[in-house]
């Protein structure tokens, strides 16, 4: 069921409102309003210990054999909160590796952050999401 409801702004900030919502190509002012409202949920639930869902994504080298064994043991270490995992030979040199995790939100950032700050990892992400409820 959808519900309306009436909101007041500032006349500039409506403005500003109305250039994002044509440089992020919505189609308009409502559609907007509800990605931020999810949004803005679920990054509050990422401040609490909520169970949550993480995507985080890894580039690093092919030919650098330790850093592929340490994302190896780490996800081992932390199975219980692995759903999946999907490796993608990027170029002859390089890899990516998308690992999507299900838990307590401090947990799961604790197991990001050590496999993102990895020596060899060039770029890491953790993106958050799921479970809007
Ligand atoms: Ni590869």
């Amino acid at each position: 069921m959808i519900q309306r409801f009436t909101t007041s702004l500032e006349t500039d900030l409506l403005v500003k409102f109305d250039h994002f919502i044509r440089r992020r190509k919505y189609n308009n002012r409502s559609e907007a309003i509800r990605d931020l409202i999810r949004r803005a949920i679920l990054t509050d639930a990422w401040t609490g210990n909520r169970e949550v869902v993480g995507v985080v994504t890894l580039v690093f080298g092919h030919h650098q054999h330790t850093v592929q064994d340490r994302i190896a043991d780490i996800q081992h270490d932390h199975h219980a909160l692995v759903i999946s995992t999907t490796h993608i030979h990027l170029t002859h040199d390089e890899c990516l590796e998308v690992i999507i995790l299900r838990g307590p939100a401090s947990r799961i950032k604790a197991v990001a952050d050590q496999l993102i700050a990895l020596r060899g990892v060039k770029d890491g992400a953790l993106t958050t999401t799921g479970l809007t409820g």
